[in-house]
């Protein structure tokens, strides 16, 4: 018997009424969120006018909801939350290839083109060609991958958040690797961007004093029969937000060589490869 609720004894109590026979991990997961939440409120000390301001921010985030924006998952973005899952749930082996953030504007559905095809539709940006194989952690090629590729455009715009304006594949499309494992595309060299910012969240970030800018890079979905799905990045290596990604998506080991190419198809050229975890 716990008794009435008091500040000391307030989160065993609020516990205290679950009932029997629910599912354990609820049980676990919401223990440990009300222990959380309450010490969080008494390190504080929140005063009243903080927890309606709360309340407001959240409703204002639900609003801002529709089927084109998720300010709950930008909310999940910006304070770090969205990476702390993905590295709980991608744990990999050294060698492979870390994921990162997904983002809201990965669209199902681009055209499957030919190696070496260009991704570029508004003829905008500087020309990259984007190179490299897909391979195990021994290092041998993996055939009949599929790498789902998309970045913004040269004005840092994905065509989803342009419709009228961009064509709705403008750099976007998938590859599929033959038995060498290669991969070879043409798009732009990406340029870095704001994430949106004209909501709570944008208004959260300029109270705290964070720019919401994203340093450039370009989106890989590879996927392959027999592997954990790699949701990742690579990232320019000069960009000046690389320390200060707006949704902490960078990792040192996906920074990849963009090197300039006078004399080939493209002005830039940046290899990497993709190493691939079994699954379990
Ligand atoms: C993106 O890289 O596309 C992205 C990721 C998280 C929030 C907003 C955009
Ligand atoms: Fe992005």
């Amino acid at each position: 018997m716990v008794g009435y609720f008091t500040e000391a004894n307030s989160a065993e109590t609020v516990n205290a009424r679950m009932g029997e026979g629910i599912s354990p991990r609820l049980r676990q997961v919401m223990a440990a969120l009300v222990t959380h939440l309450h010490a969080f409120a008494k390190e504080v000390a929140l005063t009243d006018a903080e927890w309606a301001f709360a309340i407001d921010f959240l409703t204002k985030t639900g609003q801002m909801c529709s089927e084109e924006r998720q300010e709950f998952i930008l909310l999940s973005d910006v304070l770090g939350l969205s990476m702390l899952v993905d590295a709980i749930n991608n744990r990999r082996p050294a060698g492979a290839t870390e994921n990162t953030v997904f983002g809201p504007f990965h669209v199902e559905g681009a055209p499957v083109r030919e190696m070496g095809d260009s991704i570029t539709r508004d003829g905008k940006g500087e020309r990259c060609l984007y190179t490299g194989r897909v391979i195990d952690l021994a290092g041998a090629p993996i055939a009949g991958v599929r790498i789902d590729v998309w970045s913004d455009n040269a004005e840092g715009f994905y065509s989803v958040q342009q419709p009228g304006i961009q064509d709705k594949w403008n750099n976007r499309g998938v590859f599929v690797t033959g038995a060498d494992g290669a991969y070879s595309f043409i798009g732009i060299k990406p340029v870095s961007y704001p994430i949106p910012d004209d909501g709570p969240v944008g208004q959260m970030l300029r109270a705290l004093g964070r720019h919401p800018r994203r340093p450039a890079h370009m989106h890989f979905l590879v996927t392959a029969r027999g592997y954990q799905r790699l949701v990742t990045h690579t990232f320019v290596g000069d960009d000046p937000y690389l320390a200060s990604d707006a949704v902490f998506g960078v990792k040192a080991s996906l920074i990849a060589p963009f090197e300039r190419t006078p004399d080939g198809p493209a002005t830039w050229r940046s290899a990497f490869d993709f190493v691939l975890t079994p699954l379990a």
